[in-house]
Formats: C-alpha cells, sequence, structure tokens
C-alpha cells in the first residue's frame, strides 16, 4: 500500500498529492510516470510524475478529474492509500543524459498548458538544480486553473504567463507568448519543450518548426494503462509505429502525426472504435505486450 502523505485541491477539478513510495522517489528521473490504482478493481491511471523528494521518499502527481476513477482519487484523503504504485516507468527526458557542459549553453524554452504545467515543473527544477535557468511560459483558461505559478517562479530563468481571456498575465494563448518572445523580443531557444493538452503541443509544434526551434512533446494524454497492452497509445513519429508509453512518453515533436494521434483517441472512447483500430492495425495495434487482449 502506498500512503497519501498530502491531498490538496489546487483548482477546479484539479488535485495534488503526495504519496509515499520510496523506491520511486529514489530512481526516478524527469519525464517519467507512474501508474497508480487506488484498488482491486480500479482503473490503472499512468500520471507524469510533477515532483520527488528522494529523502522523504515521497512521489507528487497531479491529476485533473476527467471520469469516474479519477473522480474518486480525488476523494482521496491524507492517510488513505493507492492499492499500487507502479514506477518510475518510461523514458525520462534526454536532456538529463546530455553532458552538462553542453547543456548549460544551451537556451531552452518550457511551454506548459494547464494540467500540463505538472510534469513541466520537475524538468525545470532539474535544470535550476545544474545550474540552467530556462525560460517557462505557462498558459491556463483563467486564473482559477493557473496552478504551481510560485513553484515554478522559484525555479524558472523567466516565466511568462498567458491566459485565454485575460484574467491574468498576457491575455493570449501559448503560442502567442512563443510568437512575441521570439519574433517581438528577438529571443533564440536552441530547444522547446511543450507540455499540455493534444491541441495545444500540435499547434505549438507547427509553429516552432517555421521559427526552426526543435521541439519536445511528452504523449502521456494519449495512454489509457501505461503498460503497452491497451494500444491506446499507438502514434505515427516520423512514418514510424510508435507506444508513448512503452517507446516514450517524450517525442520529437515535429515528427509527430497529431491528426491521427487525435483521431485514434477519439476512436478508443468506444467499442466500436477500439474494434476498428484493431481490425485496422492488426499485429501492431499492441504496444510490444506480445499478447492481444487488452481491449477485452
Ligand atoms: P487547457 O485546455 O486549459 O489549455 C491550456 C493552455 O493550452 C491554454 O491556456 C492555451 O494557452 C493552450 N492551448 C490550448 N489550445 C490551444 C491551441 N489550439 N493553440 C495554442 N495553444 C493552445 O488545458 P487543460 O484543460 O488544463 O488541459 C488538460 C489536458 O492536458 C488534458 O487533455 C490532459 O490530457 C493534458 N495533459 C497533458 C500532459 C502531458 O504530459 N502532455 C500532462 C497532463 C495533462
Ligand atoms: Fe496502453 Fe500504451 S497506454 S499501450
Amino acid at each position: 500500500m502506498y500512503q497519501v502523505l498530502k491531498a490538496e485541491k489546487l483548482a477546479q477539478n484539479i488535485y495534488l498529492m503526495d504519496v509515499k513510495a520510496p523506491r520511486i522517489a529514489k530512481n526516478c528521473q524527469p519525464g517519467q510516470f507512474i501508474i497508480a490504482k487506488m484498488d482491486e478493481i480500479g482503473e490503472r491511471i499512468p500520471l507524469t510524475i510533477c515532483d520527488y523528494d528522494r529523502e522523504q521518499g515521497t512521489i507528487t502527481i497531479v491529476f485533473q478529474i476527467v471520469g469516474a476513477s479519477t473522480e474518486r482519487m480525488a476523494g482521496l484523503k491524507e492517510g488513505d492509500s493507492f492499492r499500487d504504485f507502479t514506477g518510475p516507468l518510461g523514458e525520462a527526458s534526454e536532456f538529463v543524459s546530455e553532458d552538462l557542459e553542453v547543456l548549460k549553453k544551451k537556451k531552452m524554452l518550457f511551454v506548459a498548458g494547464g494540467v500540463g504545467t505538472a510534469p513541466v515543473y520537475p524538468q525545470v527544477k532539474w535544470l535550476h538544480e545544474h545550474g540552467i535557468a530556462a525560460d517557462v511560459i505557462v498558459g491556463a483558461k483563467n486564473k482559477e486553473l493557473l496552478i504551481l505559478e510560485e513553484e515554478m517562479k522559484a525555479v524558472a530563468g523567466n516565466l511568462y504567463i498567458a491566459t485565454d481571456d485575460g484574467s491574468y498575465g498576457t491575455k493570449g494563448l501559448v503560442t502567442d507568448v512563443i510568437k512575441d518572445l521570439v519574433q517581438s523580443q528577438g529571443k533564440k531557444y536552441d530547444v522547446c519543450v511543450a507540455i499540455g493538452p493534444m491541441i495545444m503541443m500540435k499547434f505549438a509544434c507547427l509553429l516552432t518548426k517555421e521559427l526552426n526551434i526543435p521541439t519536445i512533446v511528452s504523449l502521456n494524454p494519449i495512454m489509457v494503462d501505461g503498460t503497452g497492452m491497451c494500444g491506446a497509445c499507438r502514434v505515427s513519429v516520423g512514418g514510424e509505429v510508435k507506444f508513448a508509453c512503452v517507446d516514450g512518453p517524450e517525442f520529437d515533436g515535429h515528427l509527430v502525426n497529431f491528426d491521427e494521434a487525435m483521431k485514434r483517441q477519439q476512436m478508443y472512447k468506444t467499442q466500436e472504435g477500439r474494434a476498428m483500430l484493431k481490425l485496422k492495425e492488426g499485429d501492431t495495434h499492441h504496444g510490444g505486450c506480445g499478447q492481444c487482449g487488452g481491449d477485452e
């Protein structure tokens, strides 16, 4: 059992929890995810790690209520426990294994959209701890839905906030801020990391391609079971079949076929759609577990 040491509501439908999981906290790196399961019958929920404390042995997760399982999860209080809490899973962010001196010379831009701010945080924090100040753009629908502002301010080089309705920070989308920084202010970036809703990552990538800024995205939103068995997170990257939970979650955003991934995401929601995907994709429908039936 994995005890919840802190449970906090960050904004409407968005919750933060610190969970005691010493083995994961000892080994995890930014970019990786865990799978949480509340009880025997509960759904597996893959969530990118938001923070970790190796000394306290805790993992911080942030999640949004999107269905019955996350609704139940939001009801967990301090002292309650998860039955399973598995990780760290997936590949760590690429920069973690880069030569630090080379990395220090790079100008990095992070683009966080809504709940996607949570997985951006450990990356920016890791860089800060290694003496690298990255620029960070955080976008939210409105001031009430903005999360982790103080935490991000403490680790970012420059923090730019945008809200869709202009209730806080600049009025506009994260892509408007990218344009302003690069085209109006003349800032130069060697790499961009964009994490948020699929539609945001798609448009951020279209823009950074035009601006010639290599861009990494995290495809956690298309995962369902996170174990390579359900086939939900199948995605074309540079024409090759990949699975976000097994091969990612981070990919070269300029090579990701977002339209196909978003269409699959919609189809995956119905049994009819899943059956169609299985029929069309045959043996490549699943993510490498070697056995069919993840759907059933
Ligand atoms: P949201 O819809 O409020 O969008 C957040 C910001 O993204 C907006 O404020 C805007 O600046 C930007 N954005 C949205 N649409 C855009 C567009 N068409 N062009 C340019 N920018 C755009 O976000 P939310 O409701 O907090 O998002 C929830 C989504 O985030 C879920 O789909 C969830 O799966 C996803 N998410 C992704 C990750 C990840 O690892 N990629 C992690 C957690 C959550
Ligand atoms: Fe099910 Fe990746 S999330 S195969």
